[in-house]
């Protein structure tokens, strides 16, 4: 990942975020629909303190649609209002300011009781790196905004953006880091490109995509390399390997003496992995027994 996130990091984001809390009144939290667990910081929660919050289920065109509603009915069942949307394309992008007002209708309507004008609703998007901040930001302003890093000082060179009528977003979101210290989130976020490959080694990286696949979306990826017979034990790394060195027979990945060329095949897997030709894919259910989980 392009930051490294040391303690000291850490702590310096979450008060950056913390700063410009007070300047907000509602958050919205961006997950990736494809690893809405893994792309979640940790200490969200505890980030956020009650804060108004809308979940922002992004890159929804590369997630399983049935996935993202689960996905959905869960947050509601968390308490927290959910969109999902395709920042790229802007698909339900517009459905963001609306159910910002929709949560805080009740701040704008005791406003309008005690006679005062109701002031445009400010938000912030929080996110860890590539979740689609950035585009999201361009995309709700309907234009190219230069994004640059988080400044010192929170007021100092932040502008406020004008997203519709009556809200205004700042323009440098908040950079959150992920539970990467668990090794299964940080290959998840590696097989979605959230964490770039000079960091984990690409035969690892398709070993647990292949896995994660094989147990999840066994016809996806039999019809995509002609495959027979699924893993009989997906937890079975020899089993695994069997499949990635079919799929590199397949694709012509082959070495000296027959053998099956496996940095090859996994470069092939990945790239059609985030590419989206195995189809839409969503590596985590709602109720996987997994780390950071909250319930
Ligand atoms: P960040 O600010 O949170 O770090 O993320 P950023 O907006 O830069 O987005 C990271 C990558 O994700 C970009 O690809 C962007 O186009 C892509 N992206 C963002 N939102 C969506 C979405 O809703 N759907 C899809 N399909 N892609 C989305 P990139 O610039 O090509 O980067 P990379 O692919 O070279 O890593």
């Amino acid at each position: 990942m392009a930051i490294q996130w040391f303690p000291g990091h850490m702590t310096r984001a979450k008060r950056q975020i913390q700063d410009k809390l007070k300047l907000i009144d509602i958050a919205f939290e961006l997950l990736d629909a494809r690893v809405p667990l893994s792309s979640r910081n940790p200490m969200i929660d505890e980030i956020l303190n009650n804060k108004p919050r809308l979940i922002v289920l992004n890159k929804s065109d590369l997630a399983d649609p049935k996935a993202t509603e689960s996905w959905m009915q869960y947050f509601a069942h968390e308490g927290h209002e959910c969109v999902a949307v395709d920042s790229s394309t802007g698909t339900r992008v517009g459905d963001i300011p609306a159910k910002a007002k929709q949560i805080l209708h009740e701040k704008i309507a005791r406003q309008i009781a005690k006679g005062m004008n109701p002031r445009a609703i400010r938000a912030l998007i929080v996110g860890i790196p590539n979740v689609g901040k950035s585009t999201l930001i361009n995309r709700l302003a309907g234009r190219n905004i230069a994004i640059t890093g988080d400044r010192p000082g929170v007021t100092k060179g932040q502008q406020w953006i004008r997203v519709g009528g009556d809200i205004e977003l700042l323009d440098t979101p908040g950079i959150l880091w992920p539970k990467f210290e668990d090794e299964l989130v940080g290959y998840r976020l590696a097989m979605t490109g959230a964490i770039k490959e000079q960091i984990l080694n690409v035969d690892d990286i398709a070993f647990f995509a292949v896995r994660e696949l094989a147990g999840r979306y066994w016809p996806t990826i039999s019809e995509r390399y002609d495959l027979d017979a699924p893993p009989k034990d997906v937890e079975d790394s020899d089993e695994i390997v069997r499949v990635m060195e079919d799929i590199g027979r397949r694709r012509g990945c082959l070495i000296g003496g027959g053998r099956v060329d496996l940095e090859k095949t996994s470069g092939i897997i990945l790239r059609d992995l985030r590419a989206g030709k195995l189809g839409r894919i969503t590596l985590e259910a709602p109720y996987d027994d997994m780390p950071g989980r909250k319930d």
